[in-house]
């Protein structure tokens, strides 16, 4: 896809700026500018991809509704009353044609992280003709020596009263795409246009669902009572991008969010199940490099080489042992080594070879403790093989994503049950994925939930795993995400006002 030279601009602006640090919510400044009056971003909206707004939209009859909600937040009834579903049902269903093009869209050009410009352009200017206020230039990439790309794409926008004296929610969705190379079958029409980049996590469901909500709580901004602020954010895909946010001030502008919401697509559960639990749902993930170095030579004479493959294959076979012997069976933990790379020849022992993998916990205590673990053990089997080794691991490891067990007691398994197709919560065990949405987990109290979506009933199957290379999306729960959002950040304003 051709990229207009404004957008060029907006990242090299993005990254140049001097206000970086400490990005500030621009919101009184004029479009375009940030609070010293400097141009920063200059989109020409008209050049970038065709978007379609919900019909609700243009007609603008939004009355009714604004009167339904200001009953709701200015009424005794509890945030649990049922004034709101239906109405919200009936707008994110209304909001279907929408959904679909902005998904699509997205979905043809998946971006990874810290490149996801042609993404932040889009959500751009769907804000902008849906006459949200927003920030850009969020997310900028603090280790371009290890990850490529400058970064900077990520989008804050604020629906509300923006007063720091009511409450603030945080409804966050993640942008990035991963590289691998799409196999999916029957979504002509749609298919990834950037070979070797595909949004095989849901991220581009994510972003639309989070956009669609944005439509309708626009809508009804006149009478919500407090703050909703969208996180729109790159790099979730070991990036860490949601930790650059909130080092930006995600967190500390006011008015400062004190819950967030976040949400992901989940083939293993049937379409339109919602699940979650209260605690840790999600892991604490590490990721390492391990590049072993000996003596090559010519595969005849090993005894004048210090065979480096041998090494490793060791270093990969001892690292096995470490969950089974190292740690106690009540406790959780992976070490998979994901890539092993070495030599170019039949006869030629090489002088290096390369692994890399992942380590994951249930806690920062055990995944720190594996860390240490993992560089024993590698060291020692290098040793023994006289080879040297050197470790590198990534820039920012993730903590668990720790639902706040008050929050969820209190609020979110109720309003999760709400939205969830039969009524009900699907209680899950915590899994060994990895999820950004931990950063802020960390610091507010914060829920994520999961979406089913593997029994769509036309398409390509939807149940393949997130990251496999036919990964499907049902687009059928789009609607549904984008309720449970509105549900979540209505409900969660008016009890936390009440
Ligand atoms: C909004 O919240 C404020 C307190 O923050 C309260 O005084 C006011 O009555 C609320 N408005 C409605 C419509 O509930
Ligand atoms: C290991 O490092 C030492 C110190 O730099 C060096 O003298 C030695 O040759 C290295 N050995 C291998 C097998 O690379």
């Amino acid at each position: 896809m051709k990229l207009s030279p404004a957008i060029v601009f907006l990242a090299a602006c993005a990254y140049l700026s001097p206000s970086a640090n400490a990005l500030p919510f621009k919101r009184n400044a004029k479009d375009g500018e940030d609070e010293a009056g400097v141009a920063e971003a200059v989109i020409d909206y008209e050049e970038v991809l065709e978007i379609r707004l919900p019909s609700s939209f243009e007609k603008l009859g939004g009355s009714y509704r604004n009167e339904i909600v200001e009953n709701f937040f200015g009424g005794t009834g509890d945030a649990f009353s049922d004034d709101l579903l239906e109405v919200i049902d009936h707008l994110a269903n209304e909001r279907h044609d929408f959904l679909i093009d902005t998904r699509r869209n997205l979905h043809r050009h998946p971006e990874v992280m810290y490149n996801e410009h042609d993404t932040s352009a889009y959500i751009q200017k769907t804000l902008k003709a849906m006459d949200i206020k927003f920030t850009t230039g969020w997310a900028v990439n603090t280790h371009p020596d290890r990850i490529p790309g400058k970064g900077g794409y990520g989008i804050v926008a604020d629906i509300g009263t923006h007063r720091a004296d009511e409450p603030c929610i945080i409804l966050r969705a993640d942008m990035d795409a991963l590289p691998i190379l799409e196999k999916t079958q029957g979504i002509d029409g749609f298919k990834s246009e950037n070979e070797g980049e595909m949004h095989a996590c849901g991220h581009d469901a994510h972003t639309t669902m989070l956009l669609g909500a944005a439509s309708i709580l626009k809508e009804m901004e006149d009478s919500i009572n407090g703050t909703v602020r969208l996180m729109f954010q790159p790099a979730e895909e070991g990036g860490a991008g949601a930790k650059r946010m909130i080092e930006e001030g995600l967190l500390t502008t006011d008015p400062k969010p004190v819950q967030a919401f976040g949400m992901h697509v989940w083939p293993s559960i049937p379409s339109g199940t919602i699940a979650t639990r209260p605690g840790t749902i999600l892991a604490a993930a590490e990721m390492f490099e391990i590049l072993v170095s000996g003596v090559g030579g010519h595969a005849a004479m090993p005894h004048l080489t210090i065979d480096p493959i041998v090494t490793a294959s060791s270093i990969v076979m001892n690292l096995q042992t470490l969950i089974a012997r190292t740690l106690s069976p009540l406790e959780s933990g992976v070490v998979s080594v994901t890539k092993f790379e070495a030599g170019d020849a039949f006869n030629v022992i090489p002088a290096s070879a390369l692994l890399r993998g992942t380590i994951r916990a249930l806690t920062t205590e055990t995944l720190l403790s594996l860390r240490d673990r993992v560089e024993h053990v590698v060291t020692a089997t290098a040793n023994t093989h006289g080879c040297n080794v050197t470790i590198t691991y990534s820039a920012d490891y993730y903590p668990p994503t720790v639902n706040d067990p008050t929050l969820f007691e209190e609020f979110s398994k109720d309003v999760g049950a709400m939205l969830s197709k039969d009524g009900k919560l699907l209680d899950i065990v915590p899994t060994m994925g990895g999820e950004d949405f931990g950063f802020v987990a960390e610091k507010i109290p914060a829920t994520f939930f999961l979406l089913g979506q593997g029994t769509a009933h036309t398409g390509p199957p939807t149940n393949y795993g997130l990251h496999h290379p036919h990964f499907a999306l049902d687009e059928s729960v789009l609607p549904r995400g984008v309720a449970l959002h509105v549900n979540l950040a209505l409900r969660a304003l008016k009890k936390l006002s009440s």
